[in-house]
């Protein structure tokens, strides 16, 4: 039997650090966080994507009491992309999330396992890979592809 062993980079840096397109970016993200509906979680999570043409679409995680009905912010910025610009590939994706008390989170946060599935279509849908960047107040953690986070991912049948 042999080991298959596989790697994920994943590399950390400061805001400033970052672009002036990605800081704009990771800033509309945490803009994003106060428009987040999460009053069972309290979980409040934005998400900013860039897309090829330049333009910037938000999401936010907007909850329901039928819990399996909410939806994550990751998603609902690419659905609304999905939806107002069909044709055009994402570039970078940017998240960022706050606790109720209006703090926002110390350590990146890390989409769930749904929407990295949404992302690995998103980038195989445009053949392009997406830029990640997940934001915390600590660091922040930039990943050039899914494919860091979600290896032997399905993506055909
Ligand atoms: N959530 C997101 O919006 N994105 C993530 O990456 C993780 C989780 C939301 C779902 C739910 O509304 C709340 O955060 C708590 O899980």
């Amino acid at each position: 039997m042999k080991n298959l062993e596989l790697k994920s980079i994943i590399a950390e840096c400061q805001l400033e650090e970052l672009s002036q397109e990605e800081q704009h970016l990771v800033k509309r993200a945490i803009e994003a966080t106060n428009r987040s509906y999460a009053p069972y979680s309290k979980f409040h999570v934005g998400a900013a994507l860039l897309l090829n043409n330049g333009v910037v679409v938000i999401g936010c995680n907007q909850e329901n009491a039928a819990y399996p009905a909410g939806i994550c912010a990751e998603r609902t910025a690419l659905f609304a992309a999905g939806a107002q610009y069909p044709d055009v590939p994402v570039k970078t994706l940017a998240i960022a999330a706050r606790t109720s008390n209006g703090e926002l989170q110390e350590e990146p946060v890390s989409p769930c396992g749904i929407c990295r599935q949404v992302i690995i279509e998103t980038e195989t849908r445009f053949n392009q890979q997406v830029r990640i960047l997940l934001y915390g107040r600590n660091k922040i953690y930039t990943i050039d592809g899914i494919g860091s986070l979600m290896p032997l991912s399905f993506t055909e049948f």
